[in-house]
């Protein structure tokens, strides 16, 4: 009842090719940074993290970027960083194609949890990760920049993938 109809050909089709997140990439994802986020990354953010030996992956489809994410792990706690899709294909699932990819990686890397922070204003990307089984665990107060003057808190969620060993 009441379901929004949404184009099912929009959707991902079939498996979401992933590919590392190189310098290249970064290049041809800065638009897609600068397009959904109030304060975007700069191309130096990105080289910095990629350096730092974070895990870096962009989704491709016909040869261009749709959707990418970064995390860092630190023993078997992976932190994700930025996680963004292309303005024109918000809503097809690439969000979640994403997170899914995401999970997927910290698994198959041994992790036991997965955090982030979102802006408390993002209500779409909580929605996202709530449906994912994040739970939110607290608040980080005055963690974004909002303009020269305010800030906005961040919610701090965890994804449990392994129960702790005794
Ligand atoms: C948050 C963000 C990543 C979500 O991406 P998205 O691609 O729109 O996410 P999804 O499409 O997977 O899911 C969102 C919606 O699409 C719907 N959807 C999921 N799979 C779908 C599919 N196969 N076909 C159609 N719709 C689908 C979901 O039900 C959801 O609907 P809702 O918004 O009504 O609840 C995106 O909005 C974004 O890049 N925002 C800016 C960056 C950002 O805020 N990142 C998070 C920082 S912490």
């Amino acid at each position: 009842m009441n379901a929004v109809l949404r184009p099912a050909s929009a959707a991902p089709s079939g498996p979401v090719e992933w590919q590392p997140l190189t310098v290249a990439w970064v290049e041809r994802i800065l638009p897609i940074e600068q397009q959904v986020y109030s304060h975007p990354w700069t191309r130096g953010n990105f080289i910095d993290s990629l350096s730092a030996g974070h895990w870096g992956w962009v989704a491709v489809e016909a040869d261009e970027p749709v959707a990418y994410w970064v995390a860092m792990a630190v023993l078997d706690e992976v932190h994700l960083l930025n996680l963004a899709v292309a303005r024109d294909r918000w809503g097809q699932g690439w969000g979640q194609a994403a997170l899914g990819h995401l999970l997927d990686v910290s698994r198959q890397r041994g992790a036991a949890q997965v955090w982030l922070e979102v802006r408390v204003s993002n209500a779409r990307a909580q929605a996202l990760y709530a449906r994912n089984g994040f739970e939110p665990m607290g608040l980080r107060r005055g963690y974004y920049p909002v303009n020269g003057v305010q800030r906005e808190d961040a919610r701090l969620m965890r994804r449990v993938l392994k129960a702790p060993t005794a």
